[in-house]
């Protein structure tokens, strides 16, 4: 079979690295980076570390408003999508790029399959909700993380060609592990900071960047905390801080963002994760780290359970209790598959294939 993947954004290429590696073992593949992000730290370094191949193309869409870079995307991707008349497009997680590469396929005729889908925060506000929504009702195979997500898609009427798989971001953090283990103790070194004695924190979300009163909050609470705060910041949240003119605390040791090794293997020390990221909320969970959100909802509510993750919104007070909340007791459940998310995918769509043994029915 032949496929097209659109990739676009930070978690995307750790998706995708999963994906295709299980891909390209028999099938062909074409890679479209749409350019979404475009800075060494937020792209080229993820496909280093992960060993993703170089983009087949890429569509420079670059950084512009939603609609104009939605609009770019659509544009753009229309023409390839015409020439390479592949016999399915993946889309992955929430972001422009998601919504744009499965509405251009959906236009064409193409069939779509969404990886992650079935996430709902129920927040309108929030871009990526949006997106989700959409992209779901578009797609042809919907490859739901965990049992909420296949029961959030089922509240929406949506059953067919729905599958339970996993999370491939639980794939691809077991199988970069043992990299982890092997340089963490020099990675951590290098940052200064030593085992279970620093806190590491991540903002990026629209919420918490465009409004100054809440990124004033967010910092605040940050240098309030008792331990250093390794903080890689995101470019648009490094600009809005600098607008905000934010005061950060001694502790707090900002630097720009960190390459997926170097990532896990400070989530994996901290004594605790504060984040707004829903990646960083579930490898916080798989490495047993606890985690404080820094929003008021989550579309993974199975992190909460037994507290290794809390709600803590952008209230100073709130956040500083969290972050030091005592270790939960009970181990985190597995309910985000058991790592073969890939295989899982790539086999579906091969029964679904119009050669594959069951060219009839995708159903989960
Ligand atoms: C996007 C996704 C978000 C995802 C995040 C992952 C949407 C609506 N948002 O948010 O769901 O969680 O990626 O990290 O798709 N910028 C740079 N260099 C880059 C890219 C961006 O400096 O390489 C700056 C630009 O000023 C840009 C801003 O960051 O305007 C925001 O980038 P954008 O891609 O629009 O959204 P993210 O916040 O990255
Ligand atoms: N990440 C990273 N370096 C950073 C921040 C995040 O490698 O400085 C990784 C993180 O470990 C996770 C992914 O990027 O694998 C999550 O991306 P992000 O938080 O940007 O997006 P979200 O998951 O919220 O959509």
């Amino acid at each position: 079979m032949r496929f097209l993947t659109v990739v676009g954004a930070r978690p995307q290429f750790v998706k995708a690295a999963m994906l295709s590696r299980e891909l390209r073992q028999r099938h062909e593949e074409v890679l479209v980076h749409t350019g979404q992000h475009y800075d060494d730290l937020l792209s080229d370094i993820f496909f280093r570390d992960l060993h993703l191949p170089a983009p087949d193309l890429n569509l420079g869409v670059g950084s512009a408003s939603h609609a104009v870079q939605t609009a770019r995307i659509l544009e753009r991707l229309e023409g390839v999508l015409q020439e390479q008349r592949p016999d399915c497009v993946i889309v992955f997680g929430d972001t422009n790029s998601t919504l744009a590469g499965a509405l251009a396929a959906a236009k064409l005729g193409l069939p779509v399959a969404h990886v992650e889908a079935g996430l709902r925060s129920y927040d309108r506000s929030m871009p990526e909700e949006v997106n989700r929504v959409v992209t779901d009702h578009l797609s042809t195979y919907l490859f739901a993380p965990t049992a909420t997500a296949v029961a959030c898609l089922a509240a929406e009427g949506i059953t067919e060609g729905v599958h339970r798989v996993g999370d491939l971001m639980y794939d691809a953090l077991l199988a970069t592990l043992p990299l982890v283990e092997r340089r963490e103790e020099e990675l951590l070194r290098a940052r200064g900071v030593e085992r279970g004695a620093y806190y590491l924190a991540t903002i990026h979300r629209q919420a918490n960047t465009d409004d100054h009163g809440v990124l004033r909050r967010l910092f605040q609470a940050l240098s309030f905390l008792d331990l250093p705060v390794v903080l890689p910041l995101h470019p648009r949240t490094l600009a809005a801080a600098r607008e905000a003119a934010v005061l950060p605390g001694d502790n707090l040791r900002i630097s720009e963002p960190v390459g997926y090794i170097e990532m896990l293997a400070l989530e994996r020390n901290a004594r605790a994760v504060l984040t707004d990221s829903g990646g960083v909320q579930r490898e916080a969970y798989f490495l047993e780290v606890p985690c404080v959100t820094l929003r008021e909802e989550t579309e993974w509510p199975e992190t909460l359970k037994s507290g290794w993750n809390v709600l803590a919104g952008s209230d100073p007070a709130r956040i500083v209790a969290a972050a030091r909340r005592p270790l939960p007791l009970e181990a985190p459940e597995r309910a985000f598959g058991d790592g073969r998310a890939a295989a899982r995918i790539v086999e579906i769509l091969e029964r679904a294939s119009p050669d594959g043994p069951n060219a009839s029915s995708h159903h989960a």
